[in-house]
């Protein structure tokens, strides 16, 4: 079963001779469990389309369905909700809040949502990044790789359909993008979750269920890995 489908979408920023067409009538589908690498050079659109499958912006004109529902049908309100319980965002800056702690950045979206946080399911995460006994500490009291874990367990925490990171080990060493990446697999495979991963590294690239390459705001490849 599809759980994205992307149809004709066209993201163009400002407008008149300055304006930019980052997307440009891209259409495509992810299977649900799949896990997708998006590559392309700088400035080929990879970050607009993945804040579009994530409900971050408006597309231009096009649609993105999510679970068969138009993501952009939502008013502003109900796509809040729709980025806090329906997907997962890892960026590449880790984008924490430097005055909320380990935990508190975790269940940070829960307590937006106003709902119980599930402890059963904040223990085992803690565990499962390896951040026991990191509980309170602020994100400048950990190292780049620890950040990573805490904005990948933020993701995780509402156990979301979809993952989707924006270039998640760019910022990081060699040992820490193989734990990352690895942490990002485990939950893709072991929750069936759908897991979209935008890469410079093509060791990572070619770790994926399938590839697709965007140039100028278009699909310049899209293939399955054969293993
Ligand atoms: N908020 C924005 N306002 C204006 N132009 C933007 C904005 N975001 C991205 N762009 C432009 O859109 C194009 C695609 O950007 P982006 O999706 O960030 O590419 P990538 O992630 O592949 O580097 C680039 O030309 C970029 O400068
Ligand atoms: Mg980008």
């Amino acid at each position: 079963m599809d759980i994205i489908t992307v149809q004709h979408l066209t993201k163009v920023y400002g407008s008149g001779p300055a304006s930019t067409r980052a997307l440009d009538d891209v259409s495509f589908s992810i299977a649900e469990g799949e896990y997708v690498a998006i590559v392309g050079s700088s400035g080929s659109g990879k970050s607009t389309l993945l804040h579009l499958m994530g409900g971050v912006d408006r597309p231009t004109s096009g649609t993105v369905l999510l679970n068969g529902a138009d993501v952009y049908a939502r008013s502003d309100e109900e796509l809040a909700v729709f980025r806090r319980r329906e997907v997962g965002l890892v960026y590449q800056f880790y984008n924490l809040i430097p005055v909320l702690n380990v935990v508190e950045n975790m269940t940070l979206p829960v307590a937006l949502d106003g709902r119980e946080v599930n402890r059963d399911r904040l223990s085992s995460l803690l565990s499962s990044l390896g951040l026991e006994g990191r509980e309170s500490h602020l994100p400048n009291q950990l190292s780049g790789g620890q950040q990573q874990r805490v904005a990948i367990g933020r993701a995780l925490m509402n156990a979301p359909a979809v993952v989707l990171a924006d270039e998640p080990t760019g910022n990081l060493d060699s040992k820490n993008s193989r734990e990352i990446m690895a942490l990002l697999r485990a939950s893709n495979k072991q929750m069936g979750q759908t897991l979209v991963v935008i890469t410079h590294d093509e060791d990572i690239a070619l770790s994926a269920d399938r590839i697709i390459a965007i140039e100028d705001g278009r699909i310049a490849r899209d293939e399955r890995i054969r293993r």
